[in-house]
């Protein structure tokens, strides 16, 4: 890769994102620190070669990626204003891996865990979250809900996803007024798809649009033979009677909505199935107004019950796994 390659890279301008969301004098010296570390021992040796196998075992010997790497290569590369990290570039490689990088992150990032939770904290009312199997609960709920937004299992947390679609998704329709709407998110597998555009509903609603949410903040592992998974499937359901989608701002109607997903590197991030606060806020404002009822029979972490609470929404959220519930606690929620 060339030197102009590198500054025209997606993941160059992910680091200035990064960098821009960060404390100064936080992680962003301690990449800064490394790049520069790194940066000094390239230039004994000559050109800095980004693949080369020199790079790929600091990354190893550091246990971060070789992107994030080169990332803080290039950082100290073209910021030799920022003079704070200086210090810590005289520092061993076994200093920085072994004592600052763990202790700075984890201080970092735990402060960040906790002012996010005393955030969430600030949202709740009156919400409660019910600890049930919502296939039971559900059955003697009332069918005056404005909103039904969930995201239940996917295919691969359920033994049979044709026969618990075709269970859980009419019963929790039957729940809604005739000028309600639905969002629910689903797996973005072929089968699990086929398998909720297989299933009838009742009282006149049906799919009207697949949304896509997508993101492009987290990377997981590399992928050899198949692309990578970088959004779900959300199915829009409603009536001819449906109230119309509540909002005034057109761009949020683009069936194509980009939001990070919850990023543990910001401390937003409590459990893998957690949804995007952000997003759930904005589905919530679509299909409902103040005071009005909403469902979601697989809460999970409690998003949606949160931020119905922050928009003055009720909302019914039910989930059955207790470390969910305990999530739950830990946001503020209470448990009925
Ligand atoms: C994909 S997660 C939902 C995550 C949620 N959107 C969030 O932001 O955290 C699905 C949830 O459904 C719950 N669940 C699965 N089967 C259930 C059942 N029969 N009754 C109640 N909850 C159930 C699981 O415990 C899990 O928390």
């Amino acid at each position: 890769m060339s030197e102009m390659d590198i500054a025209k890279a997606d993941w160059y301008n992910a680091l200035l994102a990064d960098i821009k969301k960060l404390e100064y004098g936080g992680i962003v010296l301690i990449k800064h620190a490394i790049g520069k570390r790194i940066l000094q021992d390239f230039d004994k040796f000559g050109k800095p070669e980004y693949n080369s196998k020199k790079v790929e075992n600091i990354a190893k010997d550091l246990n971060i990626s070789r992107r994030e790497l080169s990332r803080c290569i290039q950082f100290a590369r073209e910021h030799p204003e920022i003079k704070n990290g200086h210090a810590m570039t005289k520092l061993s490689w076994f200093k920085i891996a072994n004592e600052i990088l763990p202790e700075k992150n984890n201080n970092v990032l735990k402060a960040r865990k906790d002012n996010y939770l005393a955030s969430n904290k600030e949202y709740v009312k009156d919400s409660e979250i019910i600890n049930a199997d919502s296939l039971v609960y559900m059955k003697g709920l009332p069918e005056d809900y404005h909103l039904l937004l969930t995201d239940p299992p996917y295919k691969t947390d359920v033994d049979d996803i044709d026969s618990f679609a075709q269970e859980w998704l009419p019963l929790a329709i039957s729940k809604l007024k005739n000028t309600a709407r639905a969002y629910v998110f689903i797996g973005a597998y072929p089968d699990e798809m086929k398998a909720y555009l297989n299933v009838q509903l009742p009282n006149d609603f049906y799919i009207s649009k697949i949304l896509v949410w997508e993101y492009k903040n987290t990377l997981g592992p590399d992928t050899k033979k198949d692309y990578k998974q970088n959004w779900q499937a959300i199915l829009h359901i409603r009536t001819g009677d449906s109230l119309d989608i509540n909002t005034d701002i057109l761009t949020e109607k683009f069936s194509v909505q980009s939001f990070n997903a919850p990023d543990g590197r910001l401390g937003n991030r409590l459990h893998t199935w957690q949804k995007p606060d952000d997003l759930i806020e904005m589905l919530i404002k679509h299909g409902s107004k103040e005071g009005d009822k909403v469902l979601d029979p697989f809460c999970g972490t409690g998003t949606v019950s949160l931020m119905s609470d922050k928009l003055g929404r009720n909302c019914t959220a039910i989930d059955n796994d207790n470390q969910m519930i305990k999530i739950c606690k830990q946001r503020g929620l209470a448990i009925a």
